[in-house]
């Protein structure tokens, strides 16, 4: 297989994602919310990286039918109805709802993604069920790290080194100097990934804030493990069972 990592979204458009197998990685912390919200039931998430934009698809839904959730300097949005803390994501809150979901770096970059040929949400808690659909589709991918504020992040480095490492345990992995670096990542923190996140520029900003919490739950590796789905603007959880070559070209 072939993996090369990109470490923010900054320079990269819908159209240079288009037709490509995407793993888009936000650990802290909105694909470890979003796999959690599928997990839970939530019958789909909807990336958008604006907040009117949010509001304009949730003004489309039916108010018993959807949420709006997410952050901006990681605090939950004025009116909005869930933050961007994972464990706030329970069954009884999103059970059957659409959630209209907003957040600083991720949902962009998810949503950059829309016109990819497969594109999968990850996180530490998903690992394990990602590696084993990238492997079983095979070819060649492209990791897409959120970072923060348009900068690398060492926690989406050092997750796109776990999956790496992982799929070489399995595989023949063909990857650069970017993804080169995430291996050594990811061996340097895998004894300690809540260690690495307390170290993190995010994760010192989320402990100041109140969320030191939401770090033991996106350090939780194969917590929740769900594959979700880039489908046009929804993401999807992968029915177990369903093949992995199911969900490759689910976009235009
Ligand atoms: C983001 O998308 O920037 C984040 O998930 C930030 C956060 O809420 O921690």
């Amino acid at each position: 297989m072939k993996i090369e990592v990109f470490f923010s979204p900054v320079g990269i458009d819908e159209l240079g994602m288009r037709g490509r197998n995407v793993i888009i990685i936000d650990v802290l912390r909105a694909t470890t919310t979003i796999c959690t919200a599928l997990s839970n039931g939530a019958r789909e998430v909807i990336p958008t990286a604006d907040i009117e934009n949010a509001t304009k698809i949730s003004s489309n839904l039916s108010s018993d039918s959807r949420l709006l959730g997410g952050e901006r300097q990681g605090k939950k949005i004025d009116g909005f109805d869930l933050g961007n803390s994972p464990a706030e994501y329970s069954p009884e809150k999103v059970r059957n709802k659409s959630i209209i979901f907003t957040t600083t770096n991720g949902a962009g970059a998810i949503h950059k993604c829309r016109y990819a040929s497969t594109a999968l949400v990850a996180s530490f808690v998903n690992v394990s069920a990602i590696v084993e659909t990238i492997v079983e589709i095979g070819g060649t991918w492209t990791i897409l790290c959120s970072g923060r504020q348009g900068a690398f992040s060492v926690e989406d480095a050092t997750c796109a080194g776990m999956i790496i490492s992982k799929v070489k345990e399995v595989s023949e992995v063909d990857t650069e100097d970017a993804g080169l670096t995430t291996l050594i990542l990811y061996k340097n923190y895998k004894k300690s990934i809540l260690g690495m996140m307390k170290k993190s520029q995010h994760g010192q900003y989320l402990v100041s804030i109140g969320f030191e919490e939401d770090l033991k739950f996106c350090s939780n590796v194969d917590g929740v493990p769900v594959v979700p789905v880039v489908s046009g603007l929804v993401v999807r959880i992968k029915q177990p069972g369903s093949s992995a070559q199911s969900i490759t070209g689910q976009t235009p």
